[in-house]
């Protein structure tokens, strides 16, 4: 197997945001997983849990998603702020959860938190069962800095500063559980909630400084989202353009259809099932990306002087990740164990969005604990660090970097995935190498058009396929460097560069590779 990659062939750069996380009110995801009150017996930092606040600061997420999902559709934001002792408590019946929701973790929570993992806030505002009024009082309440009696209330819970939260999701999966919405009916409501967006800016010839984001269709139904994503641009075309910056597609890599596979206990077609399963969202990423061009091409010129036309969209994977049948029947709901399995879908996954980081911006994995494809799962006062967040933790190192064209010179091994990019400083090439069988290993054989070296490689493997991470034994699978002068041989190649590595079954590898 060979990959030529030629650091002059960029693709354009990954926006760290890419790298972006979910957080729900769902199962164990926040309260328990995340948030367990300042009196607790769980050590916690005024109520964040200790030990997944630290795992979130090492990971560092770019970009943070709440309060839902489908939880957004019903969220009132006033419940979750103020004294905790006197917020409602409500029942929570998302997926299940069936558990009472005392609102412990609110609006100045979350932005906390986003403040101390140095992540940047997306709020998903509720669409279905809340109004225009309480969309712009939340944006108010996060980000006015005039003594207004909103903002007044902010500093009297604790942060007189504006928050500055600039993206905002107008609804979530309208077209199901966010109101079995058509294209048509959403784009009216659409239109009204993001007119009604307020600004906070006081140049007056400035755009509104919020980003507003759309609800994309529902990537796991072909023929669908097609008809979606074509209605919805249509309806823009028409009379005039509401404000919009992002339109957020989901895809879930559904593995559903066979009763006997489990999260943990799979055959090598489930295997190779699941891991197919995911690289579809790479033709629906350009799919959609064509659709929206179209679209958008259709817009009319304006007709008033003071009229602008939209002529871009930002397209957004609001949420990704496998969701296994089992996660349906799971309790805590939709919590479901992470073997290599995952770890190499979410290594795939990152490695296509990457790849098309010249259409997609922004992406978030669903969700980051304790739910679906976790990077983190709780038990009681033990947390475990699943193979997903070694993924993340390898990958740091193409947040802001450029993304490049990586070439297969032959087509010998389907299960070699590679992707490449370049540091912002043009120094240093950042290789991912991802051994997507269940049982073989594989030599690559790496192309470079110019003189480098390896300077380490990083390695996540397990002995066999089926394990994972465990309170009892957390670090079956961890990611750990390898010995370079022993898993590296030099070829010739004429043009530049030729390393031979070896790379293990069910693998995926990251290699620093340094320029000359
Ligand atoms: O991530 C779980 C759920 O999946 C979300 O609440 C919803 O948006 C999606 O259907």
């Amino acid at each position: 197997m060979s990959i030529l990659i030629d650091p002059k062939r960029s693709i354009g750069r990954i926006d760290p945001k890419l790298h972006g996380q979910f957080i729900e009110f769902l199962g164990e995801c926040i309260d328990e997983g995340l948030w367990v009150g300042e009196d607790s017996p769980i050590e916690n930092e005024g109520g964040y849990r200790s030990d997944t606040l630290r795992a979130l600061r090492m990971l560092k997420p770019p970009l943070l998603r709440w309060p839902g999902g489908c939880y957004a559709d019903t969220y009132h934001w006033r419940d979750g702020i103020g004294p905790r002792a006197d917020r409602p408590t409500t029942f929570n019946e998302n997926f299940a959860t069936y558990e009472l929701d005392h609102h412990g973790f609110g609006t100045d929570e979350f932005l906390r938190l986003s403040e101390m993992v140095g992540a940047e806030p997306w709020i998903n505002v509720n669409m279905m069962s809340g109004s225009v009024h309480e969309m712009r009082d939340w944006m108010e309440y996060c980000n006015r800095s005039q003594p207004t009696d909103v903002a007044k209330e902010r500093a009297a819970n604790g942060h007189p500063a504006p928050y500055g939260v600039r993206k905002w999701g107008l609804g979530n999966e309208v077209w199901a559980g966010g109101g079995t919405m058509t294209p048509g009916m959403y784009l009216d409501e659409y239109r009204r909630y993001s007119s009604s967006i307020p600004s906070f800016t006081t140049d007056v010839f400035a755009q509104s400084d919020i980003y507003a984001i759309a609800s994309g269709p529902d990537g796991n139904k072909a023929m669908e989202r097609v008809k979606w994503t074509r209605d919805f641009f249509a309806g823009l075309a028409e009379y005039r353009q509401p404000k919009i910056n992002g339109y957020d597609l989901h895809f879930y890599n559904w593995n559903i259809d066979n009763d006997a596979d489990t999260p943990t206990n799979f055959d090598e077609q489930g295997w190779d099932q699941v891991i197919d399963g995911c690289l579809e969202l790479e033709d629906i990423i350009g799919e959609q990306w064509a659709l929206m061009k179209e679209g958008l091409a259709g817009i009319p010129e304006p007709e008033g002087p003071l009229d602008s036309k939209l002529t871009h969209v930002d397209l957004i994977v609001g949420e990704w990740g496998n969701w296994h049948k089992q996660a349906f029947f799971a309790r805590p709901a939709l919590k479901q164990q992470v073997t290599m399995r995952d770890a190499i879908t979410t290594a795939l996954t990152l490695d296509l969005l990457q790849r098309n980081c010249d259409k997609v911006t922004m992406a978030c994995n669903a969700q980051t604990i304790n739910v679906l494809n976790s990077l983190i799962l709780t038990e009681g006062d033990s947390m475990t660090l699943t193979p997903n967040f070694d993924v993340f933790m390898m990958y740091q190192a193409h947040r802001g970097a450029t993304a490049l064209d990586v070439k297969r010179q032959d087509s010998q091994d389907d299960d070699i995935f590679a992707f490449a990019s370049k540091s912002a400083d043009g120094k240093t090439l950042t290789v991912n190498l991802t051994n997507a069988h269940m049982s073989d290993c594989a030599n690559v054989c790496l192309r470079l058009t110019q003189p480098a070296h390896v300077e380490s490689i990083s390695e996540l493997a397990g002995a066999d396929p089926h394990l994972c991470n465990t309170v009892d034994n957390p670090n079956t699978l961890r990611a750990h460097p390898v010995d370079v002068d022993l898993a590296v041989t030099e070829g010739s190649y004429a043009d530049g560069t030729e390393l031979n590595i070896a790379v293990a079954p069910a693998s995926v590898n990251v290699l620093s590779i340094r320029l000359e």
